[in-house]
């Protein structure tokens, strides 16, 4: 039965909007009025500025995240031959082994840490062979793998290190963040994304001068100059409203991301306690920046249920791990082969979760929660 309250969406990008209305509206008007849609002064100045918000010396925009983590394996490996092992991880979105599979690499798939949900370091190191050229860490959730560590161990065997960070914009691992201490990090900034444009939009970052020369080149059908075309590339452009919108939004990301954690510390105390309930883990030396904000519970789908009829959206990231994906079956791995990430399934549930939302909210979310568990916290009792 459906109770009174307001219902909660799972994020609220109106709400953002209104909050720049104005500085948006212009913004894409200039871009109008200009009529540079392509390349020009908005890309160019998100560039820069993105790069320096990374602590990088380059950053190339692109159409969009799965092109950004393509892109970077090409501009630092080169295209591959289907020969070559990309460690990744299956529990993320299908497009980071879709974009190896693109760049002409074998994804191999490995388990996650049931506590942090993100790559499993000793996973890594049991699959790596001497065809593997590079790991793709996924920062999940906008958690970071520690990409030192991982870094210290690839360069014993020559390995690349490529993080998919397409929902981790601002977040660090003992104050380094994604492009800091890999070859390259790729980003989306598809609208719900923690720094979102308005349509598809991606880029890569990285210190590394000759690599952006490559990706720069290779997103605009691999151009030297104008009419000359160094390699083969692709269309995998920026347009300029894109990052007029994205220019506009980044000062503000830091401000969201601490809203997000605020929002974060709020289902902390509230739900930390609750029986039944998983909250997610946080790793010593990590600013996580809760792109999602993911428990674990029994009977997930029936819980699901009830925080719907109660008017609460929530959110499954994600329900099938690619090594049971039926485009990803010619992998040959077992759904029993990557035993946590098969059980992570069953259990995760993604809470709202965006800046704007309310202490009043987020106690509502857990009151709800904790009945759906049949257990009670107090929450909301004021
Ligand atoms: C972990 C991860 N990798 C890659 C992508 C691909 O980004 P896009 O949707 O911009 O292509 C996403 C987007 O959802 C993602 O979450």
């Amino acid at each position: 039965m459906r109770k009174s309250g307001e219902s909660v969406p799972l994020s609220d990008l109106k709400a953002q909007y209104r909050a720049l209305q104005a500085e948006l509206d212009e913004a894409v008007r200039e871009v109008v009025e200009s009529c540079r849609f392509i390349g020009g002064p908005a890309v160019e100045g998100f560039a820069r500025e993105y790069a320096a918000y990374c602590g990088v010396q380059h950053a190339i925009p692109c159409a969009n995240g799965t092109e950004a983590v393509r892109l970077a394996l090409v501009g630092v490996l080169g295209p591959g031959d289907g020969s070559g092992e990309v460690i990744t991880v299956s529990h993320t979105f299908a497009a980071t082994a879709e974009a190896i599979v693109a760049a002409g690499y074998r994804p191999v798939l490995v388990d996650v840490d049931p506590h942090t949900f993100l790559m499993d370091l000793r996973a890594v190191e049991a699959a790596r062979t001497s065809n593997t050229v590079a790991v793709v860490p996924v920062h999940l959730y906008g958690h970071m793998v520690d990409v030192e560590q991982l870094r210290d161990w690839a360069d014993r065997y020559r390995i690349a290190v490529i993080e998919d960070a397409a929902q981790a914009h601002g977040a660090r691992m003992n104050g380094m963040g994604p492009g800091q201490r890999s070859h390259a990090a790729a980003f989306s900034f598809f609208p719900g994304k923690n720094l979102g444009a308005w349509g598809d939009a991606g880029a890569v970052v990285t210190d590394d001068g000759p690599t952006a020369r490559r990706i720069s080149q290779l997103v605009d059908h691999g151009r030297g100059d104008k009419y000359s075309h160094a390699r083969i590339g692709c269309n995998a452009r920026m347009d300029a409203l894109q990052a007029a919108v994205l220019r506009v939004k980044l000062p503000h990301l830091d401000r969201w991301n601490s809203a997000r954690r605020q929002v974060a510390r709020w289902y902390e105390e509230l739900l930390g306690e609750v029986g039944g309930c998983v909250t997610p883990a946080l790793m010593p030396g990590a600013q996580h920046v809760y792109h999602q904000y993911v428990i674990q519970v029994e009977h997930r789908d029936e819980v699901q249920q009830a925080l719907n009829a109660q008017g609460i959206a929530t959110g499954i990231h994600y329900p099938i791990p690619v090594h049971e994906q039926p485009a990803f079956a010619y992998l040959g791995i077992r759904p029993d082969d990557l035993p946590i990430t098969h059980g992570l399934c069953r259990h995760i549930l993604s809470l709202p979760v965006f800046p704007e939302l309310t202490q009043a909210q987020v106690e509502r979310v857990s009151t709800a929660l904790s009945e759906a568990l049949g257990v009670t916290t107090g929450a909301g009792a004021r």
